[in-house]
């Protein structure tokens, strides 16, 4: 008998629980929380504004900043407009450049400059991009 109450309790807590998470699953992936980290762990330091570091101009690489939302649509040298295309991933040089072979040189980061973003994060920022790829109210770096 009370086996039988222990593991409905255990069913209804599990209903109660279950829905919940997969409703937040479900939920819009959040720039600034979720997607700008990743960037800014692997890619400010090559991506960022002119800027100097230790009295040297650092110019963004490839012409392509990814400190602020205007520049990250804008895109770089070789691919503007194309850096970032609203609910295609797969044409989207940001993601793209992560999935290259270490071997090509557009693989980014560039071969021994860092180390790759994990699969989880290439898929977080493919879901953002499915999604309408919105900054909701963060701007970034003018
Ligand atoms: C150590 C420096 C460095 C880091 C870190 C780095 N990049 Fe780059 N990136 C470059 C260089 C250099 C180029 C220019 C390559 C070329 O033109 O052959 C470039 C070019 C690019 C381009 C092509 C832009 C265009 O339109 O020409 C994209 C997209 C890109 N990087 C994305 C990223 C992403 C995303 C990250 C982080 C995961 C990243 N990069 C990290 C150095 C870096």
């Amino acid at each position: 008998m009370k086996k039988t109450i222990a593991l409905s309790l255990a069913a209804v807590l599990a209903a109660a629980i279950i829905p919940t998470s997969s409703a937040q699953d479900a939920g819009k992936v959040d720039f600034e929380k979720q997607i700008l980290p990743i960037l800014k762990e692997s890619c400010f330091k090559c991506h960022e504004k002119e800027h100097e570091e230790n009295g040297k101009v650092k110019k963004p690489k490839g012409k392509l900043r990814l400190d602020s939302a205007a520049t990250i649509m804008k895109g770089g040298s070789e691919y503007p407009d194309e850096n970032v295309v609203a609910g295609k991933p797969d044409a989207s040089w940001l993601v793209k450049t992560m999935t290259l072979p270490d071997s090509d040189d557009l693989a980014m980061p560039p071969e021994g400059k860092g180390d790759r973003v994990s699969a989880a994060n290439i898929d977080l920022i493919k879901k953002w991009i499915s999604e309408g790829a919105s900054f909701d109210a963060w701007k970034g770096v003018e």
